[in-house]
């Protein structure tokens, strides 16, 4: 088959951008159920990491499905394709030099694990935002749990849709147990070293 696409390197390494960043960028991959705190998690940890003069972004699932992600539904295709957008979306970023912040329900360990390698290893951790469906479905933030129950949003994560614990997380919050700061500052305490040069 005939070549047509021809992909460059570019001529700053990614150690000069590092050094103009003046930071290592790593992916803070929040996963657990909807309504577990992923998003309140993410936008804490991004205004703290970006008063201390970090450049952080956050890749929010609600929000991609905006764009990015727009037409894709929550089959488990559906989401392994969302996640891969994602990925990519974070690879780039990552490259670019920015600290990333992701949060999506990511209910299955495959497709995590195919983020961790296409982001590589030791700039991924994951963080698992664990609170019980009980837990969640009590609160019900945005009343779809209740819809769930009723039938009406079919493939529901906990509900009608499987979710995977991940097996080993760099950290686990029990947002049910824990305040918002004491999560907040059990991943600054883990992520803060790392990402600082
Ligand atoms: S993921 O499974 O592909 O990672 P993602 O994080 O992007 O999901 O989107 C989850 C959000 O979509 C939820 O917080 C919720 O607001 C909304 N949503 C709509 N339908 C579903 C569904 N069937 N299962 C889970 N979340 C849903």
């Amino acid at each position: 088959m005939t070549n047509i696409i021809f992909p460059f390197d570019s001529k700053i390494s990614y150690e000069q951008r590092k050094k103009a960043m003046m930071q290592d960028p790593h992916l803070i991959w929040l996963t657990g159920l909807s309504g577990s705190g992923k998003t309140t998690l993410a936008l804490r940890l991004e205004h703290y990491f970006f008063c201390k003069g970090f450049k952080v972004f956050i890749l929010d699932g609600d929000n991609v499905r905006m764009g990015l992600c727009k037409g894709l539904g929550f089959s488990e295709d559906d989401r392994r394709e969302n996640l891969r957008r994602v990925g990519e979306v974070a690879r780039l970023m990552l490259d670019a030099g920015l600290i990333v912040i992701s949060a999506f329900i990511s209910p299955c360990e495959d497709d995590r694990m195919a983020i961790k390698e296409m982001v590589g290893e030791q700039r991924f951790i994951e963080v698992y935002v664990n609170c019980s469906l009980q837990i969640c479905e009590e609160r019900d933030v945005k009343g779809l749990y209740a819809k769930a129950r009723q039938g009406i949003i079919p493939h529901f994560t906990g509900i009608s849709a499987p979710y995977d614990p991940p097996a080993s997380p760099a950290i686990e919050l029990m947002t049910a147990e824990e305040t918002v700061d004491e999560s907040v500052r059990k991943i600054i305490e883990f992520v803060g070293p790392l990402i600082s040069i």
